[in-house]
């Protein structure tokens, strides 16, 4: 018959073994066990099982991992609201200044019209004016036909940029005009529209000079060439004196208008002779200069 002690763990074995039936016992409370069954052997662990005394701890630390893991999880999830509402919050920001930045406003009074429209940058000049009802000149509307001219003071590259134009020469902009159609304000200014720049303008070849000038209605041939520095006889400035007289071909009176004529005959006019001090032209033709009917 064997006479060996059992060790202490197989003591807390079998006082494991011995808690109520279906209950887990963990290790974790085998220093207490130990107590228990020195104090009052293994029945004395299985009645304090089974009333209990070891389920406190048990069930407290689910608690406490239930109690925490809600909190901390509401917290999360406002943190992440508020992560997202800051970011909500910087987009729209974020839009509205690229609306700023893109939506430039200027100030373009239409002359014509007797009236001043805001105008963004983003809208050509032509479809501001058409939205107010007002009749406008143009077709292509692609910066081809010049249909849609319109004129500033001064260089109009100081206060537009054309989206597209292949219809006005560079020095045609230096001098003012636009395309409306094609135009869009980066200043404040004012504009002349339905204009076009051969409006008021003939085109005179000065043979002599070998030199063709777009000649204004309002101005004498006379001051047209001086203008360009270019040696001319004159006198009087009055049409009395003749020294100014210049000729076309065939009858001057087509081509022309006097002013005021106190030198030549009807008959020299009609021949081709004019002028130059008083002579306005009306259509394009082109000019012998500095020479005289009694040459
Ligand atoms: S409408 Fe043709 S160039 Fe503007
Ligand atoms: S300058 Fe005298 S008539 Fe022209």
């Amino acid at each position: 018959m064997s006479t060996e002690r059992p060790t202490s763990e197989e003591r807390d074995d079998e006082a494991t073994e011995q808690t109520c039936p279906g209950r887990p016992c963990d290790r974790s409370d085998l220093n207490r066990r130990r107590v228990l069954v020195s104090i009052g052997g293994v029945g004395t662990v299985a009645v304090a099982g089974c009333m209990g005394l070891f389920e406190d701890e048990e069930d407290e630390a689910p608690e406490d991992d239930t109690a925490d893991e809600p909190e901390d999880d509401t917290a999360d999830e406002e943190t992440e609201d508020d992560t997202e509402d800051e970011e909500t919050e910087d987009d729209t920001e974020d839009d509205d200044e690229a609306e700023e930045e893109e939506a430039a406003i200027y100030d373009v009074e239409f002359l014509e019209f007797d009236e001043t429209l805001e105008v963004t940058d983003e809208e050509a000049l032509l479809y501001a004016a058409l939205d107010e009802g007002w009749e406008m000149e143009y077709s292509c509307e692609a910066g081809r036909c010049g249909q849609c001219t319109a004129r500033v003071d001064g260089d109009a590259n100081d206060v537009i940029s054309h989206e597209e134009n292949h219809y006005l020469e560079d020095e045609q902009i230096e001098d003012g005009w636009l395309l409306t159609c094609t135009a869009h304000a980066e200043d404040d200014f004012a504009l002349e529209t339905n204009i076009h720049p051969d409006d008021g303008t003939n085109s005179i070849e000065f043979l002599e000079f070998d030199e063709t000038l777009d000649v204004d209605e309002d101005q004498a041939l006379l001051y047209a060439a001086l203008d360009e520095g270019w040696e001319m006889e004159y006198s009087c400035e009055s049409g009395r004196c003749g020294q100014c007289t210049a000729r076309v071909d065939g009858d001057a009176n087509d081509v022309i208008n006097h002013e005021e004529n106190h030198y030549l005959e009807d008959e020299q006019i009609e021949d081709g002779w004019l002028l130059t001090c008083t002579a306005h032209a009306e259509d394009d033709f082109a000019l012998e200069t500095n020479i005289h009917p009694d040459d």
